[in-house]
């Protein structure tokens, strides 16, 4: 680059240069994690990282306080139960009937390695459900690291951008999907990653209806849980409850993640729920791949069992005592977390400020949340280019194409990791590059 740029261009270019991608719009997170990471060894430049959605909170201590003393109950010499341990169970079966309002009993409540290991072991049971099926539709644009998984499965899988298909027109979009392609599950994260909408009332019934006629398996992917925050979920018991799928068909998953709402993202310990009806249906071609036709047994005591064979108790312990607290009225997760939003917002008047615009920019009609994540482009540039150039002026970030998104010209910002002590800078940088490019 032949501009004056905040981090030394020699460097930047040389080390992008020594890295395995054609075309940084297809890196992936953990990809551009390293690209940063090297060149701030190098230069001695700090970076805004905006890549990962690392929890920028600490961890509440009464959840290390569980965990310490289930370590020193001597825990570390034995292997947890598969299903979890009986008090995490209670408790996410109370959180489920507390914050979305849907009843189920602890048998049917899970525990996975994280999020991440609840969708593989989901795709390698609900996309084999039926022989003549394909497998997953994803109502994208989501999380990377799922396609990775059904890619490294050799599975295959179907996607669209939904934006354009928001509200009634979302039945016959799915429709099609649905005959046409054989699906066999459906999967969508609300709010979503990366665009931050977040599905309606009537959004979610389609799905379930269309579940039920179908027969298909939805994954419900709550990893940003109560995150919306236009509304106030976090209140046990009281409306308003998360939005779900569950109050419109019993063919539902859901996994919520401890990671965001809870910051417990290193102990790697989420939540896996499956409704009482699928848990006990019969899928005969089950029995390809495993020991029964049932599917929460397929599920539990096949998939989950040959990925880790459960989790450890520590963490276990942990999530139990911060569930308690939040089911108990004790510790209200929201307060520790709407700070992402009041921080979206200052960083999303910067960037208008700097000539960038919003991709997904409205939801259904209505600004879109302050949250999490936001995503955004620069006139005239693709994403690939806007990527490359914000990596010369000190700020990564991850391209949309990655994400199962048409807009290509966008990225995806992600809040957490970026303190308000780090706004100047960040202006600063922003300043710079509209000054480059402007
Ligand atoms: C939409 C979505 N699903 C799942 C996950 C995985 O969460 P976990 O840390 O619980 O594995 C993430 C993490 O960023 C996510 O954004």
């Amino acid at each position: 680059m032949k501009k004056d740029t905040p981090i030394d261009s020699n460097v930047v270019k040389r080390i992008l240069d020594e890295m395995p991608f054609d075309d940084i719009g297809d890196a992936s997170i953990r990809e551009i994690v390293r690209l940063a990471g090297m060149i701030e060894e190098e230069t001695g430049e700090k970076y805004i990282r905006m890549e990962m959605g690392v929890p920028g909170i600490d961890v509440r201590e009464i959840a290390l306080e569980a965990e310490i003393k289930a370590f020193k109950a001597g825990y570390a010499s034995k292997y947890a139960p598969i299903i979890g341990i009986a008090p995490l169970k209670k408790e996410i079966s109370r959180f489920v009937k507390l914050f979305l309002d849907i009843d189920i009993d602890p048998e049917y409540c899970f525990t996975s390695v994280g999020s991440a290991q609840g969708s593989i072991a989901l795709f390698m049971v609900a996309n084999r459900t039926y022989t003549n099926r394909r497998g997953v539709l994803f109502i994208d644009p989501g999380f990377p690291v799922q396609k990775l998984q059904i890619k490294v499965l050799g599975y295959e899988y179907d996607t669209f951008d939904v934006f354009n298909y928001r509200g009634k027109k979302l039945k016959a979009k799915l429709e099609e999907f649905i005959v046409e392609k054989k699906i066999s599950s459906i999967l969508y994260s609300n709010p979503n990653n990366p665009a931050w909408i977040s599905f309606t009332e009537e959004e979610l019934q389609i799905v379930g209806e269309l579940a039920t006629k179908h027969n298909l398996v939805i994954i419900e992917d709550l990893a940003y849980f109560g995150m919306d925050f236009r509304k106030d979920y976090s209140e046990p018991g009281k409306p308003p409850f998360q939005p779900t799928v569950a109050k419109y068909t019993d063919n539902w998953t859901m996994l919520i993640s401890s990671s965001k709402a809870f910051s417990y993202a290193g102990q790697r310990v989420g939540m896996l729920i499956v409704s009482e009806k699928l848990y006990k249906s019969k899928f005969p071609d089950l029995k390809r791949f495993f020991s029964t036709e049932q599917f929460g047994h397929s599920l539990i005591y096949n998939a989950l069992y040959t990925l880790s064979a459960g989790v450890s108790h520590t963490p276990q312990y942990g999530l139990t005592a911060l569930l308690k607290a939040v089911n108990d009225g004790d510790y209200n997760y929201r307060d520790d977390v709407k700070i992402y939003g009041e921080r979206a917002k200052v960083m999303k008047k910067m960037f208008l400020k700097y000539g960038f615009k919003f991709v997904y920019d409205n939801d259904l009609g209505e600004p879109i949340a302050d949250g999490f994540y936001f995503t955004f482009s620069y006139p005239g540039m693709t994403g690939s280019e806007l990527l490359e150039n914000l990596i010369y002026h000190g700020i990564s970030a991850i391209a949309l194409q990655t994400t199962g998104s048409e807009r290509h010209e966008g990225l995806r910002a992600c809040v957490s990791q970026v303190g308000k002590e780090l706004f100047p800078l960040l202006e600063e940088r922003l300043k710079k590059f509209h000054e480059n490019f402007g």
